[in-house]
């Protein structure tokens, strides 16, 4: 790896010594996403009166994306994924190794950021938070391909991996402006219920999003093995023949484009997609009620229409 020019360094968002990892980095930065977690801090300490220094927030929500990139850089590798918002992924273009040492390099910047500000709290939850995502996955990877799973081995899995983030990253909000538990706590709560249905959201979409508008490979939980809550609601529903074709599918690794038409179709008959969006749209409203502990405000409303975004949205 070379060291950048001037000129790179400066254009870069990760600005380190290293030309590839800049390159990586920026890519994916600018390459998107929906930056729901810095948007969900930044909201939650506004909704909690926080008065504090202007750029506490602004630290924290920006550790808390690098975060999330570095998780997203390390779930492409582990996922094979060739699409990421809407373009080749990181892993695709420079391998992946370079992207295993930008996942590295923004998780340790995150790090370092969160810990300039003093606060064992704050520390202590994102490294709990940390930890909870890896579990999430490792959860998820010891259970591939495996149709035995339940429902709530899923949930724990989606828990894990999405909805600690997300929870903590509201809680944070609370933790920066003060001692009150119960907003913490409500907001954690917020959180998680919103995680929950986001990826529940995530997991129905991979199944029925437009190609076009999602930016990343339909099918790609089938192609991977991923049993998720359409495809368990699927095989809690269908007669043994078309189990039997599920399980063919699943079985074989990368599943093929007709493969997933199959499934797709039997999805639709099913009503499995639907059944997934309705539980998305249950832990949306679950998330609204946590906030009623909070006097009305634009903030209020505006964390309200983030929920509302996460069931309704098209990618
Ligand atoms: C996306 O799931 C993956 C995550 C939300 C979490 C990934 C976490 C890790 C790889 C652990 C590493 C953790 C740290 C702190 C660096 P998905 O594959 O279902 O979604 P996708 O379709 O967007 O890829
Ligand atoms: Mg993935």
């Amino acid at each position: 790896m070379n060291p950048p020019d001037g000129e790179e360094r400066r254009a870069s968002l990760a600005a380190t010594g290293y030309a590839d990892i800049n390159r990586a980095a920026d890519y994916l930065f600018r390459s998107g996403g929906k930056r729901i977690r810095p948007l969900l801090l930044i909201l939650s300490a506004r909704l909690c009166n926080y008065r504090g220094p202007h750029e506490h927030p602004v630290l924290l929500a920006s550790a808390v994306e690098y975060i999330h990139a570095a998780a997203l850089l390390h779930d492409d590798v582990l996922d094979d994924a060739a699409v990421r918002r809407g373009h080749d992924t990181a892993r695709l273009l420079w391998g992946n190794k370079a992207s295993i040492l930008v996942g590295d390099y923004l998780y340790t910047r995150a790090v370092d950021q969160v810990i300039r500000l003093g606060n064992e709290q704050i520390d202590t939850v994102l490294a709990e938070a940390c930890r909870r995502m890896v579990e999430g996955e490792m959860l998820q990877f010891s259970h591939r391909r495996d149709l035995a799973i339940t429902e709530d081995v899923y949930m724990s899995i989606i828990d894990g991996k999405t909805a600690t983030l997300i929870a903590t990253t509201c809680a944070l909000g609370a933790i920066l402006t003060g001692p009150s538990n119960e907003h913490r706590d409500a907001l954690t709560r917020f959180g998680r219920y919103l995680g929950l249905a986001f990826q529940i959201a995530d997991d129905a979409l991979d199944y029925a999003a437009a190609p076009a508008k999602l930016g990343k490979n339909l099918g790609a939980d089938l192609c991977e093995g991923k049993i998720t809550l359409p495809l368990l609601h699927l095989l809690a529903s269908c007669s043994g023949r078309e189990r039997d074709l599920v399980e063919q599918t699943v079985e074989r690794s990368g599943a093929a484009a007709g493969d997933f038409q199959s499934i797709a179709q039997l999805m639709e008959r099913y009503g499995s997609v639907a059944y997934a969006l309705a539980q998305s749209r249950e832990f949306a409203s679950s998330a609204v009620k946590e906030l009623a502990v909070f006097p009305p405000s634009s903030h209020r409303d505006a964390l309200e229409v983030v929920a509302d975004y996460v069931v309704a949205r098209d990618h």
